[in-house]
């Protein structure tokens, strides 16, 4: 299967198994390049001939699909299937149980946190739950276009809460639950949530996490801004359920507000299960998501129905080459855009079975992962490249304990993977039968842009390979030309796919402005990109200022903002630098006000503040005290230098726009040694 080549990865080829290819959707090269150019061709016939496998209650009243993505011309939009009647959660639920047989089909293998915490939901009691939720919703007030705040962990109760939204077309917003109560009230504030859905708690490998004191100042905080939008807060009793027999395991203290709070539990009770599900139009709002942004506040990215579940469900079933017998795990949080698309809505869509994961990768034993493969014979495993280098350092010996033979295909997602994590994974968790597919996408996409299909696209480790249909990328330089052939320069995309988000919410402006400005014609990904001699993309990183630490997106100037609150801060800057697990870390330069000693106990409070105003994913791993920072003339902090400061790069090339140069010897003799 391996055409070794040089060792230059551009030139290594790895042929799709042939094995895969018998029964594959896309079996070979030349389908994929044929249905690619259909896609492009006649965008409209193409996702026409998609949408017939769903369900509308009445079709399309304009044109099927409608844009403008030049900002000259107008507003920015994306309308697919406009005026199309559906409901996403009759889609990917009711039309399962009650049309294609599957009621009984396991829809999620739940595993917790620890290894005797695990059950089985089939499709038709994720039906009956996601009903009585919805039921509860309404009960609550929850009308269609009103939004709901979702902080939960990875439990099911998600999914019920998050479908049950969609079922009356109502707006979910979950915040990640690993995010702080500053963030959460943030997102809360943005998108005015009437109601939250939290739990009590929750055990992320030994440590425990009190969600609901971290959810109660969030609604503090948010009465401080004046906002008091939430009415009610739903409370899920999740470690009172931990024991198989039911024994509440855990006496967790849970701050209760009586005006408010309701168990999520008792108000299940006596819910129906019955709810007819709400008829929206196609263009109508299916989620918000909050995402960073380059100045600090978070973006809250708004998909709407039918787009997103033609792609979500299209992407899904190509690219994992979904058959009904499959099990297939996406260990990544439904917190972030890769749980929404490729936990929740493309597998449902697709009448899949899924295992859902509640815990980490190295708890209780580094062979977590593996052992859950071997326990659910999962045959699609995707995760992070993050995941695969931290499980590399533990060697392959955790792996031989456990039988990893159902695997047929693996995937990765996030941020770049590295040439050796790809070759690992490649080789001793997939023991070099299964393709490993780098899927490049962000929030804003929805879902794949950039992926390879595994029984069709020759592989090249660490490059994303080539468009899914529908999606046209280009290279673009500084002066915004197009570059033919062998390129590197700014990855955009010329038209929209189905999924592509439709605004900023509550802020179409800036989304006009972050996406479509720079280069009008073209959405901007943020992204660098380069293109080989055969096609193939290779994602270069961020070219804005955000950093991708672990696989999540952070802005620098977020950051930077938390650290600037603590009182002896005057100022600080931001930049990234490798790191062998996360792929980044931040390394933090600060100023302080006159006065103010730098020393190790502040450094490590600095780090706090940082972990307490955003979350624990992005805690700094330096701090370096900066008397002062490079800067232009203008003012302007010089992050070129910093960044070369933080990876001890010592040609710093043309000092001269500096408006003071010795800075730069004073912060080399000051830098952090320790290896990241
Ligand atoms: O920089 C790219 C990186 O992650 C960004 C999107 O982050 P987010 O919206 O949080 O979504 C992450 C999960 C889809 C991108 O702009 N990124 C994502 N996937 C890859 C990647 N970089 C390189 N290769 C990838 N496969």
């Amino acid at each position: 299967m391996v055409v070794p080549g040089s060792q230059n990865p551009e030139e290594q080829m790895f042929n799709p198994p042939s094995e895969l290819q018998k029964d594959a959707h896309i079996p070979d090269f030349k389908t994929y390049l044929q249905l690619y150019k259909k896609s492009i061709d006649d965008p409209e016939a193409f996702w026409k001939e998609v949408a017939q496998d769903f369900f509308w209650k009445s079709p399309p009243k304009g044109q099927f699909l409608q844009y403008n993505f030049d900002v000259k011309k107008g507003n920015i939009y994306v309308k697919f299937m406009e005026g199309a009647k559906t409901n996403m959660c009759y889609n990917i639920l009711d039309r399962n149980v009650k049309e294609k047989n599957c009621g009984e089909k396991v829809a999620y293998y739940w595993e917790g946190n620890s290894c005797d915490q695990y059950r089985a939901i089939t499709y038709s009691q994720l039906l009956k739950e996601v009903c009585k939720c919805a039921n509860v919703l309404k009960y609550m007030g929850v009308k269609k276009g009103d939004r709901v705040a979702i902080y939960l962990p990875m439990i099911p109760e998600l999914v019920y809460v998050m479908l049950a939204c969609v079922r009356i077309g109502a707006v979910h917003s979950i915040v990640f639950a690993g995010f702080s109560s500053d963030s959460l009230c943030e997102r809360i504030v943005d998108s005015e949530c009437s109601v939250l859905v939290t739990a009590d708690g929750v055990y992320r490998g030994e440590k425990l996490i009190n969600l609901k004191q971290i959810a109660d100042e969030a609604l503090e905080k948010c009465k401080e801004k004046g906002n008091v939008t939430v009415k009610n807060c739903i409370v899920v009793r999740h470690l009172g359920q931990m024991t198989k027999n039911g024994v509440v395991s855990l006496k967790l203290q849970t701050p209760w507000r009586a005006d408010c709070d309701v168990w999520w539990d008792e108000v299940m009770k006596g819910s129906s299960e019955e709810c007819e599900p709400e008829w929206v139009d196609a263009e109508d709002p299916l989620f918000i998501l909050y995402t960073s942004g380059s100045t600090g506040k978070p973006k809250g990215v708004l998909h709407t129905v039918a787009g997103y579940l033609l792609y979500t469900a299209l992407t899904f079933k190509y690219v994992f080459d979904h058959h009904p017998e499959d099990v297939y795990w996406c260990t990544a949080d439904i917190g972030w855009i890769t749980g929404h698309s490729y936990i929740t809505y493309g597998p449902l869509a697709n009448g899949a079975t899924s295992v859902l994961f509640e815990g980490i990768p190295v708890h209780p034993h580094v062979g977590r992962f593996w052992e859950i493969i071997e326990k659910y014979s999962v045959t699609k495993f995707y995760t992070a490249p993050t995941a695969i280098r931290l499980l590399m350092k533990y060697g392959p010996e955790p792996l031989k304990q456990f039988n990893l033979d159902s695997l047929k295909i693996l995937g990765t997602v996030g941020e770049p993977i590295n040439p050796e994590a790809w070759l690992w994974y490649y080789n001793i968790v997939g023991q070099k039968r299964c393709p490993v597919l780098d899927t490049f996408w962000q929030t804003e996409t929805g879902g794949h842009v950039l992926t390879p299909l595994p029984a069709a696209t020759p592989l090249k480790p660490g490059s994303a390979t080539l468009p899914f249909f529908g999606v046209l990328p280009v290279i673009l330089n500084e002066h915004g030309e197009e570059l033919e052939g062998e390129a590197e320069g700014y990855l955009v995309f010329r038209q929209p796919w189905p999924a592509i988000m439709r605004s900023v919410y509550g802020n179409h402006e800036r989304f006009e402005n972050i996406y479509f400005k720079k280069f009008p014609g073209f959405y901007v990904t943020g992204d660098g990109c380069k293109r080989d001699k055969d096609g193939y993309y290779w994602i270069t990183g961020r070219i804005d200022d955000m950093l991708n630490v672990s696989g999540h997106l952070l802005s620098t100037a977020e950051v930077e903002a938390a650290l600037t609150e603590y009182p002896a801060v005057a100022e600080a800057a931001v930049v990234s630098r490798p790191h062998s697990v996360k792929g980044e870390c931040l390394y933090c330069f600060v100023t302080l006000k006159d006065g103010k000693e730098f020393g190790h106990q502040l450094a490590e409070e600095l780090k706090r503040q940082v972990r307490v105003k955003i979350g624990p994913i992005a805690t700094p791993d330096f701090i370096q005290n900066a008397p002062a920072l490079p800067k232009t003339r203008s003012g302007k902090i010089m992050r070129r230098i910093l960044r070369q400061i933080a990876r001890n790069e010592k040609d710093l090339g043309d000092l001269s726009t500096l408006a003071d140069p010795k800075v730069v010897e004073v912060l080399f003799n000051q830098r952090c040694e320790a290896a990241a």
